[in-house]
Formats: C-alpha cells, sequence, structure tokens
C-alpha cells in the first residue's frame, strides 16, 4: 500500500489554509493509503518560540487533527521532537547537500529577509523536513503549493544518496490539491494565508469564534467592478472567496462560478461566510471533547512507539552504509 506523510508546524495557530492546502487532502486520502501525520515542533523553534504556548500549541495541533477527521486508528500521529531520529538523519543529510542548493529555497529568502537574527535552523530547515519525509520511505507528501520546493528538495537529496550508498530511500512526491494549494490572505489577497501573520483580519483561524469570522469574510478585500467570476490575476479577492466556497462545498470552481454568477459582492461574502462558519463549528464542537481528554496521549504514545521502530531501521540502514559504525 502506497504511504502519505504530512505534518503542520505549531508556530502558530493552524488556519483555514492549513485545513485545505493539507489536512483535508490527508482525511480523503487516509482509507486508501497507510498514514502519517505528525506535529513538527523541532520546526517550529527556527524562530524563538514562548514555550509554554509552544506546548499548548502541539497539543492543539493533534486535537485539531483530530476533530478534523484524521482517523487515529487509520494513522500514526505523533510529536517529531519524541522521535531523536529525525534530528539524527537529519545531520548526515546536512552533509549531503550543498550550500547552492540550500541556499535556494524562497521560504528561507523571504522569511530571512524580513527578520535580523536569523537562525542556522531556519535556513537547515528543509532538510529537517527531507529527513521526516525520507525515513518513513514516503510515497506522497500531501502540502500546499508554498510547500512544494522543500519536497522537491527532499527528493534530490533521496537521489543524492540512493546514488552514493545505495538504495536506501524511496524517492518522495508532493500531493498539491488542484484547487486550494494557496489560499490567501482575505486582507492581501495577493499573499498566502499564513499563521504567522501579523494581520489578525486576513486569516481565519481553525477556533475562530463565528462572529470573527463572518467580521473578516465581510471585510475581504475584493474589488471594484462588482462582477462574480474566477480570475485570479485581476481579481484575486473574490477568486480566493470563491476558491474557499469550491474547497468546502467539494463544488468545482466552474461550479461555484455558476452558483454565484448573479450575486453581489456582500451576498457572496455572507454564503462564503456560513459555509466556513458551518464547517469550523463542526470541527470546534469535536475539537473541544478531545482537547482535555485522555486521547491526545494515547494517540501520541502509540505514535511514538510505532513511528520510532519505522525511523530506526530506516536511520540504522544508512548510517551503517555511510560508514559510522565499529
Ligand atoms: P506549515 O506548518 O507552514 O503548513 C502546514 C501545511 O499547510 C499548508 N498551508 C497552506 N495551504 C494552502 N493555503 C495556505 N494559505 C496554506 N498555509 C499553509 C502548507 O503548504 C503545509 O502543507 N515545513 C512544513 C511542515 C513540515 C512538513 C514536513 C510537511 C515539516 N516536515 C514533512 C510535510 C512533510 C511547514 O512549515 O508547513
Amino acid at each position: 500500500m502506497k504511504r502519505i506523510l504530512t505534518g503542520l508546524k505549531p508556530s502558530g495557530e493552524l488556519t483555514l489554509g492549513s485545513l485545505i492546502g493539507a489536512i483535508k487532502q490527508c482525511v480523503s486520502y487516509q482509507k486508501d493509503y497507510e498514514s502519517i501525520i505528525f506535529v513538527p515542533d523541532l520546526h517550529a523553534i527556527t524562530v524563538e518560540q514562548d514555550p509554554k504556548e509552544l506546548k499548548m500549541r502541539i497539543k492543539k495541533n493533534v486535537a485539531l487533527y483530530l476533530a478534523c477527521g484524521i482517523d487515529p486508528e487509520k494513522n500514526i500521529i505523533f510529536l517529531q521532537s519524541e522521535n531523536v531520529y529525525h534530528a539524527n538523519l537529519s545531520w548526515i543529510l546536512e552533509c549531503n547537500t550543498y550550500m547552492g542548493e540550500a541556499s535556494r529555497m524562497t521560504q528561507f529568502k523571504d522569511k530571512s529577509s524580513k527578520k535580523e537574527n536569523v537562525s542556522v535552523g531556519l535556513f537547515t530547515y528543509p532538510i529537517l523536513m527531507a529527513a521526516d519525509i525520507l525515513l518513513y520511505d514516503a510515497d506522497y507528501v500531501p502540502v500546499g503549493i508554498d510547500q512544494k520546493q522543500h519536497v522537491e528538495l527532499a527528493r534530490d537529496i533521496a537521489n543524492r544518496i540512493n546514488n552514493r550508498y545505495g538504495n536506501i530511500f524511496k524517492v518522495p512526491e508532493p500531493l498539491i490539491p488542484e484547487v486550494g494549494a494557496k489560499i490567501m490572505d482575505l486582507q492581501e489577497p495577493t499573499k498566502k494565508m499564513s499563521k504567522s501573520s501579523d494581520n489578525y483580519k486576513g486569516t481565519i483561524l481553525l477556533l475562530d469564534s463565528e462572529k470573527d469570522i463572518r467580521k473578516k469574510i465581510a471585510s475581504a478585500v475584493t474589488d471594484s467592478e462588482g462582477k462574480v467570476y474566477f480570475d485570479k490575476e485581476n481579481k484575486p479577492g473574490i477568486s480566493n472567496l470563491l476558491t474557499i466556497y469550491s474547497c468546502l462545498s467539494n463544488l468545482s470552481i466552474e461550479e461555484v462560478e455558476d452558483k454565484f454568477k448573479d450575486y453581489n459582492y456582500g451576498n457572496l461574502k455572507k454564503e462564503v461566510a456560513d459555509i466556513v462558519v458551518e464547517k469550523l463549528t463542526e470541527i470546534q464542537t469535536k475539537y473541544e471533547n478531545i482537547i482535555n481528554s485522555n486521547m491526545i496521549d494515547e494517540v501520541l504514545d502509540k505514535g511514538k512507539n510505532l513511528s520510532i521502530k519505522m525511523a530506526q531501521a530506516k536511520y540504522e540502514k544508512l548510517k551503517e552504509k555511510v560508514g559510522l559504525t565499529r
């Protein structure tokens, strides 16, 4: 059976973008694939975190995975920092990655240009991500478009290691949704909706209240044309709203365009808000039952043991081939 693997870092609250770009894909693939979803907490500390908040967000991430429909019977769910093989493998991979290729990562260029004290971890972050993927022989990695370049780096590293040391790693492929690979910020619809955004009004969090969701969507930036149709270039705000509706209703963009063709922007926003509220309320109700239950620890304990077994076998195999042995 083919295997999928993904992770959402707990560096901020999960957003509608996280749900549509990654979690929703995992939920729909989990019946056909062996599935692994983890919390990349080591990735979160590449930028400064408040330890108490980080601890809380780790728990929240797991509760949200489950509340969004990730089935603990069908998925291995674990915490990255509880499995030492991720950081160990990452080191060997770093020694097989060129400065040039790591320097080409656009997310690093973008993030580091906005900060003064950039950690080395932020630079090597995609290599740790490659370790996450390669340890488990993942066939597919469900991600939004912003992570595509990182999965491609993981492929390049896997191919290099396979050429140098024999066939060790499966070469993974990114799995990017046709619609919803990049949900945009509601206030700046040419930018990705991001959990680390300073613009609170542009991002819908999975745990936002109904009032906040409605307010944020009502004040989403649109354009002055007054006609509803999909045109990413010239109508990024309206196209983003149509995309959100399409992803949550499982209607195609064409069907959604047709449904709303005679609507004004106010009415369109109202219907988009209705469906977002409906979906997120469902998730939040489940979340409330999970967040204070034993379920999170049970799931993480089970996932920790399983993931360590799988990762250890792969790591030991490479270690031996590299000559790190007596
Ligand atoms: P992260 O935590 O930034 O985002 C988690 C996932 O959500 C997707 N995503 C979006 N998709 C569509 N529209 C958006 N606005 C949006 N915002 C986020 C991201 O593409 C991602 O799939 N490096 C990864 C975490 C990671 C990982 C891994 C992922 C660590 N190791 C191994 C896959 C496999 C990250 O920072 O994603």
